[in-house]
């Protein structure tokens, strides 16, 4: 985990203004969570924070660092989109494994990370199933933990 600060963030689409000046603190360790009507911005401030989306200004930091022209690869954040994004041909231990075995990972450490999300998620009856064969709460708790064994700094959702 680490530590997140908003400065003023304001983000434009044309001439609706979306984000029209945030300041947050999110100290270590903090579980926050962002509430409001459907359009409100919340997916959009998420993913200023990502960098998947530039705003119009402000500064985003990262563990004190300024991350605003950071690309989001760089930025040790993972995120979890609203809809689902799982690979219908891969099981769910492969689906789960993935985005460590792309960044380079040993099968070893691929699989004992694998192992203990799934764990966590009372995931391991299914690590041999495809997406399709998943309830719909089975496949929201295996889209996290693709996620989850990452390394990442600050995860968002
Ligand atoms: N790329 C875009 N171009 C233009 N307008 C956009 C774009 N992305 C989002 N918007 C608009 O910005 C506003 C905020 O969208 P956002 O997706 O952040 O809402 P949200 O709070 O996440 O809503 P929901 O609860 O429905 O997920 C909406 O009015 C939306 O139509
Ligand atoms: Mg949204």
């Amino acid at each position: 985990m680490g530590s997140l600060n908003l400065k003023s963030i304001r983000k434009a689409f044309g001439n609706h203004e979306v984000l029209k000046g945030i300041d947050l603190e999110v100290k270590d360790g903090e579980f926050v969570i962002f509430v409001g009507p459907s359009g409100c911005g919340k997916s959009t401030l998420l993913r200023v924070i990502a960098g998947l989306e530039d705003a119009t200004s402000g500064s985003v930091q990262i563990d004190g660092q300024e991350v605003i022209n950071t690309p989001p690869a760089k930025r040790g954040i993972a995120m979890v989109f609203q809809s689902y994004a799982l690979y219908p041909h891969l099981t769910v231990k492969d689906n789960m494994g993935l985005g460590l075995k792309q960044m380079g990972a040993p099968k070893a450490e691929v699989d004992a990370k694998v192992a203990k999300a799934s764990g966590m998620l009372s995931l391991e009856p299914y690590l041999a199933r495809r997406p399709a064969e998943l309830s719909g709460g089975q496949r929201q708790r295996r889209h996290r933990p693709r996620h989850r064994p990452r390394t990442q700094a600050v995860p968002v959702r």
